[in-house]
């Protein structure tokens, strides 16, 4: 044991006092730590996030690249395809191949099909001029839906159509058609043998909306955030396209998309702002 002697009353003052300082300073070293540690920490997730953003900003440069590839591509595709429809449309017209008529419609379609591909495609390009015609969502849903029964009926699916009491919208009817058409056909192909697919209309005071339900096993979280990126696909055959098309639809319409998900199915609701009295 160290013992100190002090000639004078003084000298233990300093002494005390010393004393003093060194347990503050030790205090303050404690404190200084944990806060070097806090920035640190948020240091590390500042740099995660900024790097995650990076990521992402990268990949949608990747991503738009790719798409003004595809709607360039596709413009150029379109032409040739068309003098081929021509011609096809005129060699089954001969008398002397009628025996290849059947051959011929199924090139027809299938071109058509192409076709379709196609415009669908291009209609994700943003500076298309949209089409406005002031009328009703129920009707477009009416005209629709024999074409979606049938495609649930062939795979051994239900669907039911429940319109609302609705005012009439300034709505583009082939945009939102390929829209329904779109969010009706992930909703099947999201569901076993036998499901059931609702697209309902109702409306509340900011909104016109539709929404389409689906008892399918629902959207993994982690997929959540990438929904509507081009090309964004789980399926074997999907160009993951269809919901981009759906985001950019709505996007010129002031609608939104909102989602809800879970182990039971998954609705899809375009909500489109109410634009004031307009009975049909
Ligand atoms: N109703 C749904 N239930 C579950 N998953 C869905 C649903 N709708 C979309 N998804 C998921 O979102 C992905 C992207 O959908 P999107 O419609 O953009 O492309 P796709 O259906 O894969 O291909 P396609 O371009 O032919 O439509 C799907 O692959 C699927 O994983
Ligand atoms: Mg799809």
């Amino acid at each position: 044991m160290i013992v100190a002697r002090f000639d004078s009353i003084k000298d233990w003052e300093h002494f005390v006092d010393l004393k003093r300082e060194i347990i503050q300073l030790k205090e303050q070293r404690v404190s200084l730590r944990s806060m070097v540690e806090d920035i640190t920490k948020q240091l590390k997730i500042e740099i995660e996030k900024r790097e995650s953003i990076e990521q992402e900003l990268a990949k949608l440069g990747r991503l738009n690249i790719i798409g003004q590839l595809a709607a360039g591509l596709g413009h150029e595709i379109r032409n040739p395809l068309t003098t081929i429809r021509g011609f096809l449309q005129m060699l089954k017209c001969k008398a002397e191949l009628v025996t290849y008529t059947n051959y011929f419609e199924l090139m027809i379609e299938e071109l058509d099909r192409a076709n379709a591909i196609i415009t669908d495609y291009l209609s994700l390009a943003k500076n298309k001029p949209t089409d406005f015609k002031r009328l009703h969502l129920n009707k477009l849903l009416e005209n629709l839906s024999p074409l979606i029964t049938a495609d649930a009926y062939s795979q051994g699916k239900k669907c039911i159509f429940e319109p609302g009491d609705i005012q009439d919208l300034e709505i583009d009817p082939h945009e939102i058609t390929q829209m329904v058409l779109n969010l009706a056909r992930n909703g099947l192909e999201a569901m076993p043998i036998d499901g059931c697919l609702t697209i309902k209309t109702f409306m509340n005071e900011q909104d016109i909306v539709l929404s389409v339900n689906d008892e399918g096993q629902g959207i993994p979280p982690e997929h959540l955030s990438k929904l509507g990126t081009p090309f964004f696909t789980t399926k074997e055959n999907g160009t993951g396209l269809g919901l981009a098309m759906c985001y950019n639809v709505a996007n010129r319409h002031n609608a939104q998309i909102d989602i809800d998900t879970s182990q039971n199915g998954t609705t899809f609701f375009v909500r489109f702002p109410n634009q004031g009295s307009h009975p049909l």
